[in-house]
């Protein structure tokens, strides 16, 4: 029996024979697992056939799958587990709830792909002995989805978690909003979704035969309008389907830039006040939030007040990149505010604003990320930053004494080409990342080993500006994001990327079997 397991297990030792799923095995659980027991239990009813029922103790010692918490097991963290698949037995243990989870999909990887999704009659299926102890290198694993260049419904955010919970990622960046489109329901400001949810068209895409060929200027319009956004209650729903996959929904809301959708809702929000249109091309928009006025604190007080209550996430992402000055070098307000602060310039005023919005987060007991910009001008005391523009910004901030989380654009831009057969390839960023480079991404390179420990770890980032459709979506973020699981995951040195390749082609039928689609390698 070939194992493939993604991403790679820490040790993994394969034994002789085979534990038979059959007719009379059951799960074996005490109480505090009984959630992993039960979504085990129906995953495996629906591949096997066979009833799985789950008990506090077994009928039939020999044909048993036990689980079990342990607090105690965890010099590997909360998130490890061990699985021993005997001819006998499979015992599964963790020192907590996620870590069983984990154990549970590599348990679900050593079955055949065939079963994903299928409802076969039953029949009797072997697991191959093997002795697994795993646990991930990065306590920060994540994908972050784009909702706001175009809007996917619940269905397709809740197939994504599934898939991102089949590879150990634990962490969705929701990015809710933009110049393009505000994607939250904010009760205090209702305007945000009437207007802001919606724009009078859309940029499209067009063909180019060579990488020197893509034009930021050239703005075909569809003149459709476009819009959609998620209700509270469907943030609750979203929230809680992840909870139950040990994911951690962590909102953005973007300022002071990536705001024109806040701005055209509310005028007064801006700098020159009004004219503001949600935006229906991409790039960077000059208009944001003004700076200079009290009022721009209180919005972004009351928004965030609503933002923790949905999302229990220690985090909440607050942007910071993308932010042109010219607005605030023409504002009155926003000059009186370098004055009356004793602001060096428009990027200390940056500063102070995201060093404002550090203080309302903190007194709701959450902690900021931001991208790498809000390192210009002095960063806020206790910000967390993401590092985009390569790995330089994270590496400045680990060593500075911050934590940071590792999105570089040279190796974790799923929206940048994976091929530079671009002719062949649907629209993308101007920019190649192949599948070998994505398994190659190392968040702690170039970081002072005395300061490695900052990085909590990366994510695979899927900006949607030229991905209109969930079958596009999927053919970017896979496989390049089971590349990126493996390198967030697996401790190093990792295994060769020949390996992986032997490793996907397995996994590349399980996505099939699930109606993932995916660029084939
Ligand atoms: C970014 O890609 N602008 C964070
Ligand atoms: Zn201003």
């Amino acid at each position: 029996m070939t194992i493939s397991i993604i991403p790679q297990p820490q040790q993994l030792t394969v034994g002789d024979g085979a534990f038979t799923i059959c007719a009379s095995t059951c799960i074996v659980s005490p109480v505090a697992s009984t959630a992993v027991a039960a979504y085990l239990a129906d995953w495996m009813r629906r591949a096997t056939g066979f009833p799985i029922p789950v008990q506090s103790a077994p009928t039939n010692a020999a044909d048993a799958i036990y689980l079990q918490i342990d607090p105690t097991a965890d010099q590997h963290g909360a998130e490890s587990y061990s699985l021993r698949v005997t001819s006998e037995r499979i015992e599964l243990q963790a020192p907590s709830a996620a870590g069983l989870f984990y154990g549970v999909q590599t348990l679900r990887q050593l079955l055949p792909a065939s079963l994903e999704g299928a409802y076969p009659a039953p029949q009797a299926l072997q697991i191959p002995v093997v002795e697994i102890v795993d646990w991930p290198r990065f306590a920060w694993r994540g994908l972050m989805l784009d909702t706001c260049r175009h809007f996917f419904p619940m269905p397709f955010v809740k197939k994504l978690l599934d898939t991102m919970a089949l590879y150990k990622f634990n962490r969705l960046h929701f990015h809710l909003t933009e110049d393009q489109g505000w994607r939250i329901e904010i009760k205090a400001y209702p305007r945000l979704t009437e207007i802001g949810s919606r724009r009078a068209a859309s940029q499209q895409p067009y063909p180019i035969q060579d990488l020197s060929e893509f034009d930021y200027h050239r703005v075909i319009l569809d003149g459709t309008p476009y819009g959609g956004f998620y209700t509270q209650d469907d943030i609750r729903e979203i929230v809680a389907y992840a909870q139950q996959r040990f994911i951690i929904v962590v909102p953005e809301i973007e300022m002071p830039g990536h705001s024109v959708a806040a701005l055209a809702s509310y005028p007064e929000l801006g700098c020159v006040g009004s004219g503001y249109q949600v935006r229906p091309g991409w790039g960077i928009a000059e208009d944001v939030l003004c700076a200079g006025q009290e009022s721009t604190f209180t919005f972004v007080e009351r928004v965030l007040s609503e933002v923790v209550e949905l999302f229990p996430s220690e985090y909440i992402h607050i942007g910071g990149d993308e932010c042109p000055k010219v607005r605030w070098q023409a504002c009155p307000r926003c000059q009186a505010a370098i004055q009356r602060e004793g602001l060096a310039d428009e990027h200390e005023l940056q500063s102070y604003f995201i060093r404002r919005v550090e203080k309302i987060l903190e007194a709701k007991g959450r902690r900021l990320i931001g991208w790498d910009e809000i390192l210009e001008g002095g960063l806020a005391p206790n910000a967390t930053v993401m590092s985009w523009r390569g790995a330089q910004g994270g590496i400045a901030a680990a060593s500075a004494g911050h934590d940071v989380i590792m999105t570089p654009n040279t190796h974790v831009y799923l929206d940048h080409y994976q091929s530079s057969d671009v002719a062949h390839e649907p629209l993308a960023q101007p920019a190649i990342l192949p599948l070998d480079r994505a398994y190659a991404f190392n968040p702690t390179e170039g970081v002072p080993a005395d300061k490695a420990a900052h990085v909590l770890g990366g994510q695979g980032n899927i900006w949607t500006e030229w991905i209109s459709t969930e079958s596009h979506f999927e053919y970017m973020a896979f496989p390049r994001a089971l590349a990126i699981a493996d390198a967030l995951w697996a401790e190093q040195p990792r295994m060769p990327y020949t390996d992986f390749i032997t490793r996907l082609q397995p996994q590349l039928n399980r996505l099939e079997q699930l109606n993932v689609n995916f660029r084939k390698p």
